[in-house]
């Protein structure tokens, strides 16, 4: 399209030096305006990406890498995997497991990841019809989105959540219902839940432990909302990455245990947390046989499959004893215990988490207009990532007063964060 005359030419647009130009195959150069191009680009942008901006977290991590700051944004740990694990992922490169796996998963890692659940929950999962493996907890939720879902349907979401789900649910043409958890123990009002539900509801997305609150739903609560479920005829899309990292008296239940919730379970997990692995993308759902098929269909099209050497990893990785677990709780509850400890010093009013690695913290006492001024003032001016609190929220205008800092990290990382964070 010429941007002048508006008439279809063929052509290309190019820069020279600083002003934009749009070049004939007879080498008619025109000068274009910007504006003129973003506007005629819009034709490629789909609606649905329109509705949705990139992730924040993901853009505070960026921000916090030009600017040398620590990062307690984004949920990875700079600390070691164990060796074992790594050391299964290099043999198992070594001994040639580098092609495409079984599109639903290698049999070994499916096994593995049924007999996990059996030991740990009593749950039975068929490795052959009820199992999928695929990249990441983050496949796994779009993928079973994309899988029960028609334009239309209603997805319910406790609100503040984790950002993907919003654009999970858009992408899957659904509806977004939100119910509310309220600080300071992020409890949601049953009232308010029944009344989310209706004949469209097609599922509700339950993240427990929870990201951003820390909050692990307790057996009464995952019993309002299974006998929701059951009587409007809805799943339940469970979210359970950080079900190994729970503090106190906190014990974590998939909502697949409950009586009648089996076949209206999808639990999704990963690698990811569990076994500080975050870059090996590398998850599951697990699914009664009918909607495992839709499940493994979108599977298979989407990323045909995961990584196939770090399934066979997967495999030592779910088999660790049992204390491999209470390690892992505890080294995160000491650093919990410290974080905690460090913002109190500086003033933050924190809410303490009982299971997840992430601390919501009030910041209102401080006097920043909103949540983003006063994270982008922690990364540049004390060298501290933190997440602004309205990215878990679909109003932006909620969360203004929060912010998310994540403890996944060594001590000393923690230790020099509390110390910038004196700067505030
Ligand atoms: C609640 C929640 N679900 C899913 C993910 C992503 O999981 P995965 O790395 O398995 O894709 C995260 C990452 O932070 C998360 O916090």
């Amino acid at each position: 399209m010429n941007p002048r005359t508006g008439s279809r030419v063929k052509g290309f647009y190019g820069r020279d030096g600083g002003s934009l130009f749009f070049m004939t195959p007879s080498a008619e150069k025109t000068s274009v305006r910007p504006v003129e191009i973003a506007n005629r680009r819009l034709r490629f942008r789909s609606d649905r990406t329109a509705q949705f901006t990139e992730s924040v977290i993901r853009e505070m991590t960026r921000l916090a890498m030009e600017c040398n700051a620590v990062n307690l944004a984004q949920g990875f740990p700079d600390f070691s995997a164990s060796e074992d694990i790594k050391r299964a992922a290099m043999d198992a490169i070594a001994a040639d497991f580098n092609q495409y796996p079984i599109t639903w998963g290698a049999k070994p890692f499916r096994d593995a990841i049924a007999a996990k659940y059996r030991r740990t929950y009593g749950l039975d999962y068929d490795p052959e019809r009820e199992i999928t493996v695929c990249c990441g907890a983050t496949e796994g939720m779009i993928a079973s989105m994309l899988a029960v879902t028609n334009p239309g349907d209603e997805i319910i979401v406790f609100e503040p959540y984790y950002e993907n789900y919003s654009p999970d649910i858009l992408l899957a043409g659904a509806h977004r219902k939100l119910v509310t958890l309220r600080p300071p123990d992020w409890t949601f009002e049953p009232d308010e839940l029944r009344r989310a539900f209706s004949s469209k509801t097609k599922a509700i997305v339950l993240n427990s432990p929870n990201n951003p609150t820390g909050k692990v739903f307790a057996r009464e609560e995952l019993q309002v909302i299974a006998d929701l479920c059951q009587e409007f005829d809805a799943l339940a899309i469970t979210d359970e990455i950080y079900e190994h990292i729970l503090y106190d008296a906190a014990s974590h239940v998939p909502i697949a245990t409950l009586e009648g919730m089996r076949q209206r379970s999808v639990l999704v997990n990963s690698m990811s947390k569990t076994y500080s692995v975050t870059g090996w993308r590398v998850g599951w759902v697990l699914a009664a046989p009918d909607l495992t098929d839709s499940i493994r269909k979108v599977h298979d099209f989407l990323t045909v499959g995961a990584a196939t050497p770090l399934q066979q990893a997967g495999v030592m990785a779910l088999n660790m004893p049992e204390t491999y677990y209470t390690k892992l709780a505890s080294d995160y509850k000491s650093r919990r215990d410290l974080l905690l400890g460090l913002l109190d010093q500086v003033g933050f009013r924190c809410f303490r988490p009982d299971g997840a690695y992430y601390i919501m913290s009030d910041i209102s006492k401080f006097g920043f207009p909103d949540d983003f001024t006063f994270v982008r003032h922690l990364i540049e001016h004390c060298g501290v990532a933190a997440v602004p609190g309205s990215s878990f929220f679909a109003d932006s205008n909620q969360g203004a007063t929060l912010i998310r800092f994540c403890f996944c990290k060594k001590y000393e990382t923690l230790e020099e964060a509390g110390n910038r964070l004196r700067r505030i």
